[in-house]
């Protein structure tokens, strides 16, 4: 839970919340704080009036991440904690299947998107009728949905995964062969792991996609030593190329319990920036990407989400029940 004391001024302009960039100064210049203390003030106060929590992915800007999110993780994280809910309003400081997600753990809370458009490649790649043909196509062959994806496609499903515990949920079924979609490149990993035959999807991330394996020997030679982290939606061969692969959450304890001196995160842009903030020692080198859909989240529209209420999440309730049973099962494993 965020914390923090408000230090009045006595120069007539807005608070300007000094233990907050305390956290932050690393990443915010200093002649800016003041444009983004007005903001983070007035979130504060609405989510007291309004009884809500922010939940921020590990892609979130420091200034959600650090200032204004109530609980922060990678997406197994956010839906194991959207589970323990007590507020009546949840803003998701992430992307749409997020939203989804947490709303449908949560049917009769509010679950608040400050911007509808943050939508993810991988969740435009399947439609739940591709998901049927498949299931046409290898009758018994389980399907196993990550997470990014709509509701709709989970609805057709047998059990979702996320990069966190996608081996873990291939592994519990016990089974020869699997379907798991929409992620080719996530799929490849998992299969070359687990010895499982995967049927897959040519859905891809548009951030990940883009690492090639002459990105590691250049970062090698450039900085020999560096220690290479890639997130699994990265091409096979790159994750090959790479040190360690794992959703964004086992990337951060990695950089925690290793430290190593000089790294380089294959991932998106602000989870270097948010875990250089806990370990301003270690040198962070960065070829990472940005996630145009992430990046829609600002401090303004999450202010105007919670102003305004909008724009909520909202599911048809019979898809949302077929979908909300994949996701349990998941959450069993
Ligand atoms: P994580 O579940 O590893 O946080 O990944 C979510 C995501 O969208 C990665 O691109
Ligand atoms: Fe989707 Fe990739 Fe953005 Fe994650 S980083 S939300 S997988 S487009």
């Amino acid at each position: 839970m965020v914390t923090s004391a408000l230090l009045p001024r006595t120069d007539g302009f807005p608070p300007v919340r000094e233990d907050l960039f305390a956290k932050v100064r690393h990443a915010i210049p200093a002649p800016e704080w003041p444009v983004y203390a007005a903001d983070i003030d007035a979130i504060l106060k609405l989510k007291a009036e309004r009884n809500a929590v922010i939940l921020a992915h590990n892609y979130q800007t420091p200034e959600i991440y650090y200032c204004v999110a109530d609980l922060v993780g990678d997406s197994l994280a956010l839906a194991r904690e959207a589970m323990k809910i007590e507020a009546d309003v949840i803003v998701l400081a992430g992307v749409h299947f997020m939203a989804e997600t947490a709303k449908l753990l949560n049917p009769d809370k509010k679950v608040l998107m400050p911007d509808l458009a943050a939508g993810c490649s991988l969740a435009e790649s399947i439609t739940p009728e591709d998901v049927r043909t498949l299931r046409q196509r290898h009758p018994g062959v389980p399907i196993v949905t990550y997470v990014n994806t709509s509701a709709a496609v989970k609805a057709e499903s047998d059990i979702c995964c996320t990069s966190g515990n996608a081996r873990k949920v291939v592994e519990s079924l016990g089974v020869p062969k699997v379907i798991m979609i929409p992620d080719e490149y996530l799929a490849r990993n998992i299969a070359a792991e687990t010895g499982v035959e995967i049927i897959t999807w040519a859905g891809h991330c548009e951030v990940h996609e883009r690492f090639e394996p002459s990105d590691i020997a250049e970062l090698r030679e450039a900085h020999p030593g560096i220690t290479v982290l890639a997130h699994p939606e990265c091409p096979p061969d790159v994750v090959a190329a790479s040190d360690f692969s794992g959703s964004t959450a086992a990337i951060a304890d990695y950089v925690g319990k290793n430290r190593p001196q000089s790294v380089a995160l294959l991932t998106e842009c602000s989870m270097s920036d948010n875990i250089a903030i806990q370990y301003p020692e270690l040198e962070f080198v960065r070829p990472c990407n940005l996630c145009p859909h992430m990046k829609r989240i600002t401090l303004k529209n999450i202010r105007h989400s919670l102003e305004t209420l909008q724009h909520e999440v909202t599911i048809d309730p019979a898809t949302a029940a077929r979908a909300r049973l994949s996701v349990e099962r998941m959450l069993a494993v």
